[in-house]
């Protein structure tokens, strides 16, 4: 029996000095020490020894049994010590190194164009509103006094869509002047709002892109006129290009305004002088504008006997080329970085 012990010994501090994990280490501890190990079994088989050899062997059993658990503890750490060199090894970082540095993000230029537009009419009071880009045939152009037939659908070189399942007709939204008629039906005035969003038109050169960005904005109210509509225009534009430039206010023709004019800037690509970009007359146009024609009052439920109300909308391409100095509309959706951060 002595001899089974001491085998026993010597093969599990073996076993354990050489364990790898700690599963390795409880397979040895269950085998050894376990309900049925081999030293439980020794442990066990005193009882029936006599009173001489029990002294001598379960001394030395319940010494072994000591040292084996000792032995055990000792291995775990040894491995868990090993383990933690190693993972500091793996996950060196040298906290000296420079930093490095991020491809710059900046926002699209429009984005900035149309962010500085909101901000400069909000500061002077038009709240933000906004409308779908597939739109409904009334919305774009019937409600907007543009009945179907209306040459004026012409001008605006219409993307129309499959009707809507209840057969009313759709369109991508030609301009942003819909968004007028969804802040005014089923209110009444004071109205106001300011409207930013895409639009489409099946048009493309230097000065026109098909999907371009306008803003709208609009106010009812008792006793508004023209010269309140030109005075605000005017703060604007010296707002947003921070200094006074050449601006003329031209007649122009909208159905849903009354009078109606457009708004040209001086071509800041050769100071007025005539090139490619403002087809040699020396001037961009920026914007379209009017008195709302009393029509569109009527057709969402506005008193037009009691009420008058102004209107405009704004290409922000535009603005954005005329401020940032870029002759090309088509670059802004050409997604080239370089270009992009240049004039971000
Ligand atoms: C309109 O869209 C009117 N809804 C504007 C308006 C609103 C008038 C409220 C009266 C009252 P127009 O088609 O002119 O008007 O477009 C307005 C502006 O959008 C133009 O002055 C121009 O700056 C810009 N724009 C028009 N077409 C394009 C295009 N294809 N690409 C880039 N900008 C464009
Ligand atoms: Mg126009």
């Amino acid at each position: 029996m002595l001899d089974a012990l001491s085998r026993l010994r010597t093969t599990a501090l073996d076993e354990l000095s050489h364990a790898t994990s700690p599963a390795e280490l409880e397979a040895i501890r269950v085998k050894t020490l376990g309900k049925k190990g081999e030293l439980t079994l020794i442990l066990r088989g005193l009882g029936q020894m006599d009173n001489e050899q029990r002294a001598t062997l379960g001394a030395q059993a319940n010494a072994f049994k000591e040292e084996f658990a000792q032995s055990l503890t000792a291995r775990m750490e040894q491995l868990k010590q090993a383990e933690l060199t190693q993972r500091l090894e793996r996950e060196w970082v040298d906290v000296t190194l420079p930093g490095r540095p991020r491809p710059p993000g900046t926002l699209h230029p429009i984005t900035k164009a149309q962010n500085e537009i909101i901000a400069i009419f909000t500061a002077m009071g038009f709240p933000p509103a906004s409308g779908p880009e597939v739109e409904s045939d009334w919305h774009n152009f019937e409600a907007l006094n543009i009945p179907p037939d209306h040459p004026a659908r012409e001008m605006h070189d219409t993307f129309y869509l499959p009707p809507s399942p209840d057969g009313r007709k759709r369109l991508l939204r030609t301009h942003t002047s819909p968004v007028q008629i969804r802040v005014m039906e089923g209110r009444q005035p004071p109205l106001r709002a300011i409207a930013p969003g895409k639009v489409f038109r099946c048009d493309s050169d230097l000065t026109h892109t098909p999907m371009f960005h306008q803003v709208e904005g609009f106010l009812v109210d008792e006793g508004v006129h023209f010269g309140q509509l030109k005075g605000l225009l005017e703060t604007f534009l010296i707002r947003f290009f921070e200094r006074p430039l050449p601006v003329r206010f031209r007649p122009s023709f909208f159905p849903f305004t009354e009078p109606s004019a457009e708004v040209d800037m001086g071509c800041l690509f050769c100071a007025g002088q005539g090139c490619r970009v403002c087809k040699k007359t020396g001037w961009l146009e920026v914007l379209g504008c009017g008195l709302i024609h009393p029509n569109v009052l009527t057709n969402v439920g506005i008193d037009r006997e009691r009420y008058t109300g102004f209107a405009f909308g704004m290409g922000v391409e535009r603005l954005a080329m005329l401020k940032y100095g870029f002759p090309d509309l088509r670059a802004l959706f050409e997604n080239d970085t370089r270009f992009l951060t240049r004039y971000a």
